[in-house]
């Protein structure tokens, strides 16, 4: 296999309540999103498919041979579903399961090994008390394990279960290949011969992800001169329409957030500056925030484009994602030059406005919400309307705002 095509298998490692599958759904969906086919697998949710909810802590005793007998067997499932989906269509397995003991994880590098597969594990360690009590609550309640269970009883009954890990937990080794770990809540990572174009991106994603919920809030420019004659790219001003849009903008986020922190983010194109001017607050420009260059169409309608450039029309119409204007750009070009702005996202504790363009912010908009790469440049995204994006553990609010002037 070339190293370019390399095929990655992720393991996840860490006691229950740790963030293991909060980090490997973040790290799944980021990879997706650059364009690499990937899934996870998790163990629990096949041990509850096969063998039914509703297992108390006792039942991961470790010294009971029998349950770990079935348990072993649901783990090494769980793989083998994985190194199917690989082998088939896939490109990175992440195996969300606890992996905490040295044999366990041998064995699942020998099997990597023969299948032809790299292999790289995220240990994600956490002793704050707190932060695993607000785990347990916020995330392991509601499992259908605890279905009809008081919250107090189900609490200590998966303090009991974690305790019951931790007799056999062994932490990655330096011997064991590459590893990230991260610790408390992403303050600390130790990063292991980590080596490959993948997971060096994994690496750089999670060292800045962290944890405070903000919202994220995207909206076009007003209209410009262009949009009012349908023509695409360009740098023009804002239409008397897109400056009334402007006030609103300002004033809206003016009764949201009133004098509070908001970063203002535009692109380096005028449309985008002068839709941020009556906001009043500072702002920052990204050059990789600029609208799709089309290349030879820019200026162009579309009607002239199909007019003047019929194959190139034809060949946008049949795959919109991936076609690239001469001397331009794909939608997947925009989604990599992105990719620094999602991180810069991700980074920030504050709520942030980007104020865009409409392929830019699909490409944005498509990271958030978890869209599938095919999806991207058909999304709707209006002029004149701001989209609230609040991104949570395991999922993402939107709510929609039209401004209309
Ligand atoms: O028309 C506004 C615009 O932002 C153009 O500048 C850009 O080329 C276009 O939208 C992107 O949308 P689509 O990919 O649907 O052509």
């Amino acid at each position: 296999m070339r190293a370019g095509n390399r095929k990655w298998v992720v393991i996840m490692v860490g006691l229950p309540a740790r963030g293991k599958s909060y980090t490997a759904r973040k790290v799944a969906r980021y990879l997706r999103w650059l364009g690499y086919p990937t899934q996870v697998f998790n163990a629990g949710e096949l041990r509850r498919a096969t063998l039914g909810a509703g297992h108390r802590a006792d039942f991961f005793d470790p010294s009971n041979r029998q349950n770990q007998r079935v348990l072993e067997g649901l783990a090494r499932r769980t793989f083998d579903d994985l190194l199917e989906w690989l082998g088939r269509e896939g490109r990175v397995g992440i195996l969300d399961a606890t992996n905490t003991t040295r044999e366990r994880r041998d064995w699942l590098r020998e099997r990597c090994r023969e299948a032809g597969y790299e292999h790289f594990f995220i240990e994600v360690i956490n002793d704050d008390a707190r932060t695993i009590e607000d785990n347990v609550r916020a995330n392991k309640l509601a499992s259908p394990d605890y279905e009809g269970m008081g919250s107090e009883e189900a609490v200590r009954d998966f303090r009991a279960r974690i305790a019951l890990y931790e007799r056999a937990y062994a932490t990655v080794d330096d011997d064991e290949g590459s590893y990230v770990k991260v610790i408390d809540r992403h303050e600390t990572m130790i990063v292991h011969r980590v080596d490959g174009w993948i997971p060096a991106r994994v690496v750089g994603f999670l060292t800045n992800l962290q944890v405070t919920e903000r919202p994220v809030l995207l909206t076009r420019h007003g209209e410009s001169e262009f949009n009012a004659s349908g023509k695409i790219g360009g740098d023009s001003a804002l239409t008397a329409r897109g400056r009334a849009f402007s006030r609103r903008l300002a004033n809206f986020v003016d009764s949201r957030f009133g004098a509070g922190g908001i970063q203002v983010w535009t692109s380096t194109l005028l449309r985008t500056i002068q839709t941020s001017e009556l906001l009043g607050r500072d702002r920052r420009e990204w050059r990789s925030l600029d609208e799709i260059d089309a290349g030879i169409c820019d200026g162009m309608t579309y009607a002239e484009i199909g007019e003047s450039f019929p194959g190139e029309y034809e060949a946008r119409t049949r795959d919109k994602l991936r076609y690239r204007y001469p001397r331009g750009e794909s939608y997947l070009d925009v989604i990599q030059r992105l990719d620094r702005a999602i991180i810069e996202l991700e980074r920030q504790r504050e709520p942030v406005l980007v104020i865009g363009h409409q392929a830019v912010l699909r490409a944005l908009y498509a990271y958030f919400a978890d869209v599938e790469s095919e999806r991207i440049p058909h999304l709707s995204i209006p002029l004149h309307t701001v989209i609230e994006l609040t991104p949570r553990a395991y999922d993402c609010i939107e709510q929609r705002y039209a401004l209309e002037p």
